[in-house]
């Protein structure tokens, strides 16, 4: 971060000037957190690489920078002016990389439905083999549900970009406590399926739908059948959850496709999820 300031000044950047960001979600969120505090705000333009930074990283106005070891400690919501998409990045992107990307692509298909869903599901293959003309369509499609929800709460105090969220709070607790080594994306595509069999489980959501779900994120090699290691541990990875209420923690969960909701589940519903496998 200092660095970045640092060649500003060395340059003699002004409000005027630009910043431009190339590179993965790390460093566009470092770059839009130095462009929104440096003489209160320059042009920000992204360039985002790997395929998380194309649909997740590059839009939403959202900045960050670790501090201490903490994790996005610092930042702003700083949307940027342009953001510039090449797809023939991705021919370079390591496979864990790219599955990172995907899992919050399909998340997006899944929470708006319609056309991005479709595509997903009509054509695994070509997605697997990272087609060049359907991954612009596929990130076309999913920075439109990204940015349509993120416009109706740019801040994030409306609630509305809590479904953002969705597979996350699973999720994070497995990563917190599991000390497996999984990527975010493989966290994410499992906290997706969990949140389903919650929602099957009280009786929210469809069974079809999340067989349907579980089995395409199985295709694109996502370990949905994973058990976690130690329950206790898990259930205590809630414990420090700001939105826990005694033993209830909201969850974003969905009915089914495009039918996402907020809702309230009984830790002992998340206890016996994780006990029990996929099948
Ligand atoms: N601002 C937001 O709204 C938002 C949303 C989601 C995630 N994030 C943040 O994004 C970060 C994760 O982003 P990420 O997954 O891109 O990780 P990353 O930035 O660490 O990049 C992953 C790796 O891929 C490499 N890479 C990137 N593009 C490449 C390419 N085209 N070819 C070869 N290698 C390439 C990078 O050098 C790095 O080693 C996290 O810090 C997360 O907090 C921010």
């Amino acid at each position: 971060m200092k660095g970045i300031i640092d060649v500003l000044l060395e340059r003699e950047a002004s409000r005027d000037s630009a910043l431009a960001a190339f590179g993965g979600g790390v460093v566009c969120d470092l770059t839009a957190f130095a462009a929104s505090i440096y003489m209160r705000g320059m042009e920000l333009i992204l360039v985002p690489a790997s395929l998380l930074a194309m649909v997740d990283a590059s839009v939403g106005g959202k900045t960050g920078a670790d501090y201490r070891g903490y994790k996005n400690l610092l930042g702003t919501f700083y949307p940027a002016s342009r953001v510039l998409i090449s797809t023939q990045l991705l021919s370079t992107l390591p496979d864990k990389e790219f599955s990172n990307g995907l899992a919050e692509l399909i998340k997006h298909g899944l929470l708006a439905g319609g056309d991005l869903y479709k595509l997903i599901c009509s054509r695994k293959k070509a997605v697997r083999q990272r087609d060049i003309t359907l991954m612009e369509d596929l990130i076309a499609s999913s920075l439109r549900v990204k940015i349509g929800i993120a416009e109706q709460d740019p801040c994030e105090q409306l609630g509305i970009r809590q479904q953002l969220n969705f597979g996350h709070t699973f999720a994070h607790a497995l990563e917190t406590s599991s000390g497996l080594k999984l990527s975010h994306g493989e966290a994410v595509a499992w906290g997706i399926g969990k949140a389903l069999q919650a929602g099957v489980s009280i009786g929210i959501t469809d069974a079809e739908y999340c067989r349907e779900v579980i089995s395409l994120l199985e295709y694109f090699g996502y370990p949905m059948d994973l058990q976690v290691p130690d329950t206790r541990a898990y259930l205590n990875a809630f414990k420090h959850d700001k939105k826990r209420r005694g033993n209830v923690v909201p969850f974003i969960l969905q009915k089914g496709l495009a039918d996402t909701l907020l809702y309230p589940l009984e830790m002992s519903v998340v206890e016996e999820l994780v006990e029990k496998r996929h099948r």
